[in-house]
């Protein structure tokens, strides 16, 4: 791709705009972990830190489009269900197009940053005495009903601008090792991403730039409280349960009805891929992991790498594979799930004696 914008609008080729509502989302980095690498004990080890744009999730690379998409049609209430991170990114973008927002988050659910974020931008933050699965029925119904535009993965134009996410990270490996990595390891929520990145995959295999036995496993991860996509990977299963109770503490990904799973599951299946769970203490883990690289991520983030650790212990992923981990959101989302995984504050008088005795302690 050789495009005339920046970022996801490099790759404009590949979407339905030439251009988008943009505050300069996508081109995240694609960072080594050398220690990391080498105690999971794979060849290659690569972090794709979604978490680097705009407003601190991949979900930007997405509303870029769709925002773009309403803006056209001329639409005049921009709606979202979220568990946090997709409504700071629509409240950004919506403020930025000079659209009116509303999105319906879960009550007492979402972390502190993303409502912090949603509030600035100017959205009007509805809270549900309810999951996310329940707004997200409920946003369905309003778009229905014709009382705003939903701008959830449910929203296909969303899914094309994530799509340069599989793209960024397969010219990242071609440029570093000069092959495409062999899995792409994600957390799972909604699937969206999921479903983006075999969409992509699939668009270059059909224009020959890509053969069918390179396309990257997409390897799904998801925490144990919320893990109906795992379950149904597990069964062989056409069709995903709807889980009416999760839990977990990567709020980002406390979802029960992923409704991408009609295009996730072939995505999983036909690259080879596979699904896991993992708990909240392995996904703290990874996410201390990430940190002791100077990579700070949100719970969910984690997820990825947590799930990878656990594939590779099983056997299910090899020693000679070249991976990438999708990390989704940046740790000041979560700032109270990062202090509680960190270092506790010392308190110290304020006088160079004291610090140098508390030090010596
Ligand atoms: N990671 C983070 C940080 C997320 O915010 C989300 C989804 C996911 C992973 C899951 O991605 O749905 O493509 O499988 N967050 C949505 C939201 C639901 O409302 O912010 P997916």
């Amino acid at each position: 791709y050789e495009g005339q914008g920046q970022g996801v609008w490099r790759y404009a080729d590949a979407l339905p705009l030439e251009e988008g509502v943009t505050t300069q989302e996508g081109a995240t980095p694609l960072y080594e972990v050398p220690r990391l690498e080498e105690d999971i004990g794979v060849e290659a080890l690569r972090i794709k830190h979604e978490g680097m744009n705009p407003t601190g999730s991949f979900k930007d690379r997405g509303m870029t489009v769709g925002v773009a998409v309403a803006k056209e049609l001329g639409v005049g209430r921009l709606a979202c269900a979220s568990t946090g991170n997709t409504s700071a990114a629509l409240a950004a973008y919506g403020s930025r197009g000079g659209m009116e927002t509303l999105v319906l988050l879960p009550a007492g659910k979402v972390a502190a940053g993303k409502i912090a974020q949603a509030s600035l931008h100017g959205a009007r933050i509805l809270e549900v005495d309810g999951n996310f699965d329940a707004c997200l029925d409920i946003v369905q119904e309003l778009a229905q009903q014709g009382e705003a535009y939903l701008l959830n993965s449910l929203n296909p134009f969303r899914l094309e601008g994530q799509k340069t996410i599989g793209l960024e990270i397969l010219e990242g490996f071609l440029a570093d090792y000069d092959t495409v990595p062999d899995r792409i390891v994600l957390p799972v929520g909604n699937a969206g991403n999921t479903s983006a990145l075999y969409k992509a995959f699939r668009e270059l295999v059909q224009v020959g730039s890509l053969e069918e036995d390179e396309v990257p496993k997409l390897t799904g991860v998801q925490a144990e409280g919320a893990a109906p996509m795992v379950e149904a990977v597990e069964n062989g299963a056409d069709e995903v349960r709807r889980w009416e109770d999760v839990e977990t503490r990567a709020t980002a990904i406390r979802i029960g009805n992923p409704v991408n799973a009609p295009k996730a599951l072939p995505g999983i299946r036909e690259t080879g891929g596979t699904a896991i769970s993992v708990s909240d203490e392995e996904i703290t883990d990874a996410q201390r992991d990430l940190a002791g690289e100077g990579i700070g991520v949100e719970p969910a983030s984690a997820a990825s790498v947590a799930g990878l650790r656990k594939l590779r212990a099983e056997g299910i992923v090899d020693d000679d594979e070249r991976v990438a981990c999708l990390t989704t959101g940046h740790l000041l989302k979560d700032p109270d799930a990062a202090a509680a995984a960190g270092a506790e504050p010392e308190p110290v008088p304020a006088e160079t004696d004291g610090i140098l005795e508390h030090l010596s302690e």
